[in-house]
């Protein structure tokens, strides 16, 4: 636990994923039965959850994010306030003011809030209520997710019980490094850089993609645009021919947790191929679509 200058209590753990671990045991521990999660999400993140032997009902999205009412009796939630993953919206205002006046514990996971083109960084959802959100911050956008190193602002309330539940973590030399990077000005530096280097291969891809006509969302913030087709048979189509031509793409229908298939399409992030292949990357995807 690290004491941040403004006074947070700063948990550090492997990575987000084990940060809901250690947070899904804190809260069983302390009575809690239900972490409810939004309906399209990491599939991963669920599993965490019910392996700890806590329910993790749905939370349906609209345009404007996830709807406090839906959150039900749930002890807690996990939200993607600044760009909802994988969709992409923004929370509402109204939204987050409710979650933040909510009973529960939330779980504000800000995961790419680094990346965003359109306007300043959206803030956080832990200032309207430092009491109940827990601010989960990851290197894992801006550095790089083999590193496994996050971060957790988590109330003084919760601190015992969280530390209580925690083991493992990151090794003293990595926690170091980042502390030293951090300080310096050398990390502030990188996703400068990063955001520069990231809107450019958007704005990219998303010129590449206008002439197919096909809706591209999400694009505003973040690493992934979310191109949306018509039934999911096209997607399994899309993933198999793209797959057939070196590029692996994710089909929406893998974050649809609720298995409702209401949406299909197919989730394209835009950070992983190297820079040499991104302009042949762009190409064999707008084959793939085009066709
Ligand atoms: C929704 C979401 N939250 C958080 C993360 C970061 O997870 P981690 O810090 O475990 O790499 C990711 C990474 O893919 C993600 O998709």
């Amino acid at each position: 636990v690290v004491v941040a200058p403004g006074g947070e209590n700063v948990v550090i753990c492997s990575g987000f994923a084990h940060g809901v671990e250690v947070l899904s045991r804190a809260l069983r521990a302390a009575g809690a039965s239900t972490v409810a999660v939004e309906e399209y999400g990491h599939p991963g993140h669920r599993d965490i959850i019910t392996r700890q032997g806590l329910g993790a009902p749905l939370l349906p999205l609209d345009g404007r994010g996830a709807c406090v009412g839906a959150a039900g009796e749930a002890d807690a939630v996990v939200l993607t306030p600044a760009h909802q993953f994988p969709l992409g919206m923004t929370l509402a205002p109204d939204r987050r003011r409710s979650f933040a006046e909510w009973d529960g514990i939330v779980i504000e996971d800000d995961y790419d809030g680094e990346f965003r083109y359109d306007r300043q960084p959206v803030g956080a959802m832990q200032a309207l209520a430092p009491d109940r959100v827990i601010y989960a911050g990851t290197a894992s956008k801006t550095l790089a997710p083999g590193l496994r190193l996050a971060w957790l602002v988590v109330p003084p309330s919760l601190l015992d019980g969280v530390t209580a539940c925690l083991s493992g973590g990151p090794s003293a030399l990595d926690q170091l490094t980042l502390a030293e990077f951090v300080t310096s000005g050398a990390y502030d530096r990188q996703i400068r850089r990063a955001r520069l280097a990231y809107r450019h291969r958007r704005d990219r891809l998303i010129s590449a993609l206008d002439p197919i006509g096909l809706r591209v969302g999400g694009i505003a913030a973040g690493l992934h645009v979310v191109v949306d087709l018509p039934a999911v048979a096209d997607e399994h189509r899309a993933v198999a021919r793209a797959e057939q031509r070196g590029l692996a793409l994710s089909g929406l229908s893998w974050y649809d947790l609720a298995r409702s298939g209401a949406r299909a399409g197919l989730v394209i992030g835009y950070a992983r191929p190297p820079e040499h292949a991104y302009t042949t990357a762009i190409a064999r995807l707008c084959a793939v679509l085009g066709s």
